[in-house]
């Protein structure tokens, strides 16, 4: 089949997709990552450009091998449940100064540059060692994101739906609650079921704070908290992620983040009570 042939198949799967809602289980790729004729799988959805997809089809299957748990390359963990909110809008940890996607500019989006290949990437092309994604399917990834990069359709009802009958809350965050990480971290991410009210972020309603370091000077100064000094952001394009950025990436130690009870959605509805999670950083030096 021609590429042209391809495409045009695809634009007609998508809407399909978008309206059935199926389910895929990684069927649309090929061993190689190359994209398998739309219908010709029986219960996997064919790659598309939207994010449900490309999960489906790409990160599930071929990145979590790698890019999965607390010591996941670079904190980027791209299970379904983390990658769109580790993914879009938020700083790439090999070069701060890129987005891993910036929504509505491919070429700018790390994520691209690291599966392309590109001139100029710290580290490897990804797929780790390989084989690497032909450039149709990266091509898929390259059009998600100048579309602005949204989370599927699909996705979206559901969150709407859940948004309807449940308070404003906390989705997942970065490091997971209660996990062990064996690099610093260099930003935590929070995600919300909701778009959070971004004039109640301050240094009230967020903190963090570091524990010291368990067996080390700890025991001068024990169980001691002290504030650790952070910048607090949205994510571009993703106003449901919040970006929490230390001066520099936390080293050895344990780390409370707390949220603030006030802190709401864009209907006003609080957490209502303040929460908090802990993680552990505990890297060889
Ligand atoms: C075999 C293991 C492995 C697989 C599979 C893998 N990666 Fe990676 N990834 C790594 C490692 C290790 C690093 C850090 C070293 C490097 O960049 O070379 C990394 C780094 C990255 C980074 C840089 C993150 C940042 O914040 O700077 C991106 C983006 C990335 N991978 C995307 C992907 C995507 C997308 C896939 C799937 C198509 C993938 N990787 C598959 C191991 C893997």
């Amino acid at each position: 089949m021609s590429s042209v042939g391809y495409k045009t198949i695809l634009a007609a799967m998508a809407a399909a997709a978008a309206l059935c809602g199926c389910a895929g289980n990684g069927n649309g790729l090929d061993a190689n990552g190359s994209p398998i004729t739309p219908g010709g799988g029986s219960s996997g959805g064919p790659l598309t450009a939207d994010f449900k997809s490309i999960q489906e089809n790409i990160f599930t299957p071929i990145c979590t091998k790698c890019h999965i748990g607390a010591s996941a390359p670079e904190g980027l963990q791209l299970d379904a449940t983390h990658s769109y909110s580790l993914l879009v809008g938020v700083a790439s940890t090999e070069q701060p100064l890129v987005k891993r996607v910036e929504p509505g500019d491919p070429d700018s989006s790390y994520i691209i540059r690291k599966l392309q290949g590109s001139p100029g990437i710290s580290g490897q092309q990804m797929p780790f060692g390989g084989p690497y994604l032909p450039q149709s399917t990266i091509d898929v990834i390259r059009q998600w994101i100048t579309n602005g990069a949204q989370q599927s359709a699909t996705a979206q009802s559901i969150e709407a739906a859940v948004k309807s009958v449940q308070q404003f809350a906390v989705a997942m965050t970065s490091p997971d609650d209660g996990s062990i990480v064996s690099t610093p971290v260099p930003q935590i991410v929070i995600a919300f079921n909701g778009d959070i009210d971004s004039t109640l972020i301050n240094n009230t309603t967020i903190s963090v704070d570091s524990a010291g370091h368990p067996g080390g000077d700890s025991a001068a100064n024990p169980g001691s908290q002290q504030p650790v000094p952070v910048a607090l952001s949205v994510a571009t394009g993703n106003p449901a992620a919040l970006v929490i950025k230390p001066k520099a990436p936390l080293g050895n130690g344990t780390y409370r983040v707390t949220l603030h009870g006030a802190l709401a959605n864009m209907n006003a509805q609080a957490l209502g009570s303040d929460i908090s999670f802990t993680f552990t950083v505990d890297a060889l030096q």
